[in-house]
């Protein structure tokens, strides 16, 4: 690892820790927003040494991220490990791999060309006009799931018994899972997100120094199994969906190999099911803290794109990505080397004050706030922003009518993880209109 050591670069160790840890995104109010708030005043691109930890630049404003991630052959995914790990736990699963750090033939593992090879198969899918086509489906899903919600005789953990399973029903739903699969399948998710939380570990691993590394491999297995058998039936009668369009992904008229077809089931069933959970969930928490701007929204539905979008930069549900240099370059005056790694803190260019202004930290839907990192840049920009954007549009049109008012009812708590994530428990007192 070759990342310089220029005392100006290096980053003190207790902010560096609160912006890369996973335990400080528990408390990202008072520990992780206020260092990359520090990081943007003092030191934007600064090198993160933490015992334990491979070196790192953390990408803390919104022009640096959009600069690193449009040039995917500068800044590569797959050189190292697009997701940053402890050195155990990356030691622990090249262990298993034979030296590799790609533990999953998944997007965000790939470069060009393969990577625009395999996304290419499923992009006409999540298209504007194909996702509308849901529209009918999510909307009845809503709202079977609002009337739920509704049922809880205005109690109930708004993160455990709705903002989890809607997202989850539906992914299953656009996948074609049926719903008795849906335990397995929430087990699953949580476990893939939640390896650095003790909470979501399987006991056997818990405290081991690489125990996030083995919570990783084993929800991967547990992925690759489950899924065998769903591909080998589409295969044998296609359907319309997505499960089918992956499974029948073909390359050069060659049936795609399985290993591929699963990253994109894994690919989507995890990242379409937490980062819209968790945004939802935070948004609630954001309108709690704010009645104003729900009031707002409910007055005038007409701003409920708008409030998705606050939602998504406000929430930030994907906490990083990583980038490896392939060569030397210069990026905001820093003489990078190739090999260097970037951890891409999306929260931080979400409240860049150089862009969203001196009120980057409120929630508010009275501004146009324009471009967010909350789905990233570049080639790897998430791939299901048109049915997450849908899916929260609808769900906010379906739940906001039907809301007198709602307010806390114990202490929100947060996932320990630096990856994606947010709330997992949200306690709150309602009252239906
Ligand atoms: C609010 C909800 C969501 C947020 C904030 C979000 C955010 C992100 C971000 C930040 C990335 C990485 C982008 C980068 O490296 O530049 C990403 C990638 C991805 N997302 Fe999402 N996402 C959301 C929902 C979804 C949904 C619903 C799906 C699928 C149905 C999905 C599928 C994917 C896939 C497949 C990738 C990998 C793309 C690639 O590497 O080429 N996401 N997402």
């Amino acid at each position: 690892m070759t990342v310089t050591t220029s005392t100006e670069a290096l980053i003190p160790d207790e902010i560096a820790r609160a912006a890369v840890l996973p335990e400080s995104y528990m408390d990202e109010k008072n520990v992780t927003y206020p260092a990359f708030k520090w990081l943007r005043e003092n030191n934007p691109l600064g090198i993160a040494k933490i015992d334990g930890f491979d070196p790192l630049y953390l990408v803390t404003k919104l022009d640096d991220l959009i600069t690193i991630e449009r040039q995917p052959e500068v800044f590569a995914n797959g050189l190292k490990n697009p997701i940053l790990n402890s050195q155990a736990d990356d030691a622990f699963i090249r262990g298993l791999t034979g030296g590799s750090i790609r533990s999953i033939d998944v997007t965000p593992f790939m470069d060009p060309p393969e990577h625009t090879a395999i996304r290419r198969l499923i992009n006409p899918w999540f298209r504007p006009g194909n996702v509308k086509r849901f529209s009918d489906q999510v909307r009845a899903l809503a709202r079977r799931e609002v009337d739920r919600l509704l049922d809880f005789d205005g109690e109930c953990d708004f993160a455990k018994d709705f903002g989890l399973l809607y997202p989850l029903r539906v992914i299953m739903t656009l996948f074609g899972l049926p719903p008795e699969d849906e335990p397995v399948v929430m087990k699953l998710t949580q476990e893939f997100f939640g390896t650095n939380d003790p909470e979501e570990q399987r006991e056997e691993i818990q405290l081991t120094p690489d125990a996030a590394g083995r919570a990783w491999t084993a929800a991967i297995a547990s992925f690759n199994e489950y899924f065998h058998q769903h591909t080998l039936d589409r295969r044998a009668n296609p359907t319309e969906d997505l499960l089918s369009v992956v499974a029948n992904s073909r390359i050069d008229g060659e049936l795609i190999e399985e290993r591929y077809c699963n990253g994109q089931y894994i690919a989507i069933a995890t990242a379409g099911h937490d980062t819209t959970s968790a945004t939802l969930v935070g948004s609630i928490l954001a309108m709690i803290e704010n009645p104003d701007q729900l009031r707002l929204v409910q007055r005038d539905m007409s701003l409920v794109d708008r409030l998705v979008e606050e939602s998504i930069r406000y929430v930030s549900p994907v906490k990083h990505f990583m980038r490896s240099a392939t060569q030397d370059a210069e990026v905001r005056g820093r003489q990078i080397k190739e090999g260097d790694r970037f951890m891409l803190c999306f929260p931080s260019g979400n409240r860049d004050e150089e862009k969203f202004g001196p009120n980057s930290h409120d929630f508010d839907v009275t501004v146009d706030r324009g471009k967010h990192a909350g789905f990233g840049f570049g080639p790897h920009q998430c791939q299901g922003m048109m049915i997450a954007r849908l899916e929260m549009r609808i769900l906010f049109e379906e739940l906001l009518p039907r809301l007198k008012s709602i307010e806390l009812n114990g202490t929100p708590r947060y996932t320990q993880t630096n990856f994606v994530g947010g709330l997992k428990s949200l306690p709150v007192r309602f009252e239906k209109a």
